[in-house]
């Protein structure tokens, strides 16, 4: 993080001389140690979000990086129902009307939404900053690779399926084909989605599910 990112330390206000009265409080106890740490601790996170508060550049990427990890429900529920309609489409012999070009069509449009959010959020990364210009120790710690690399690579191959997907199934002929060729593509495309999202369970990548903005 740059030097213009840290901003100056503001004056306590009421609120975190109580808090830091409730924290002190283990020092009653004598446990001095835990109480200089804990101290030190909010200190830190006061300046640090003091400073976030007043950067634009990092509002910005807080902002994006929310509504990217927001997206994401957006990408799968619309691709569980593109697979699911494909697939009842397909094995009941549906005919192919135009609320399913319009699913078909959708799920492709959230996808590139997702696509334009993630190609905008790595170049203002300081993760994936950090990660071009560290690139021979960074290639070697996990959580700056995945999304220098892993993460990136993953996404835009499934992307690129839907996308393939979307344009074959427009293109064949037959009702059937339509819906077999979405069927196929989309789930391929979701296995490899899910399979680079760092979920919150993860013992990987761990990120929130939700992100407040
Ligand atoms: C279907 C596609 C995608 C999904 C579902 C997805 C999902 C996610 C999720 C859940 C996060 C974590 C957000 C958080 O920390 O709260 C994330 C982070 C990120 N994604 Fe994606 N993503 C997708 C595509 C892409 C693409 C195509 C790119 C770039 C070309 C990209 C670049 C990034 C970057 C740079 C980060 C975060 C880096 C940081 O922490 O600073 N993503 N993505």
């Amino acid at each position: 993080m740059s030097y213009k990112y840290i901003a100056p330390i503001k004056p306590l206000t009421t609120g975190s001389i109580k808090l830091l009265l409730i924290i002190a409080s283990p020092c009653i106890n004598g446990n001095l140690l835990v109480c200089t740490l804990k101290c030190f601790k909010m200190l830190i996170v006061s300046i640090l979000k003091s400073s976030v508060k007043n950067n634009p550049e990092i509002n910005m990427y807080l902002t994006l990086l929310a509504l990217h990890s927001l997206v994401r429900w957006f990408v799968l529920a619309s691709l569980l129902f593109a697979i699911f309609w494909a697939y009842r489409g397909w094995l009941f012999k549906k005919p192919f009307r135009a609320f399913d070009d319009r699913v078909r069509h959708i799920t492709a449009t959230i996808a590139h939404v997702q696509l334009v959010l993630g190609l905008w959020l790595y170049f203002i990364s300081p993760v994936v900053s950090y990660f071009v210009h560290h690139f021979s120790e960074a290639v070697h710690e996990r959580q700056i690779r995945f999304f220098g690399m892993e993460h990136v690579t993953m996404m835009l191959t499934g992307i690129i399926i839907i996308t393939i997907g979307s344009v074959k199934a427009k293109r064949k002929t037959t009702d059937q084909e339509k819906f077999k060729t979405m069927a196929i593509w989309f789930s391929i495309a979701l296995l490899v989605i899910l399979s680079s999202i760092p979920w919150s369970f993860s013992p990987l990548i761990s990120r929130p599910n939700f992100r407040p903005f």
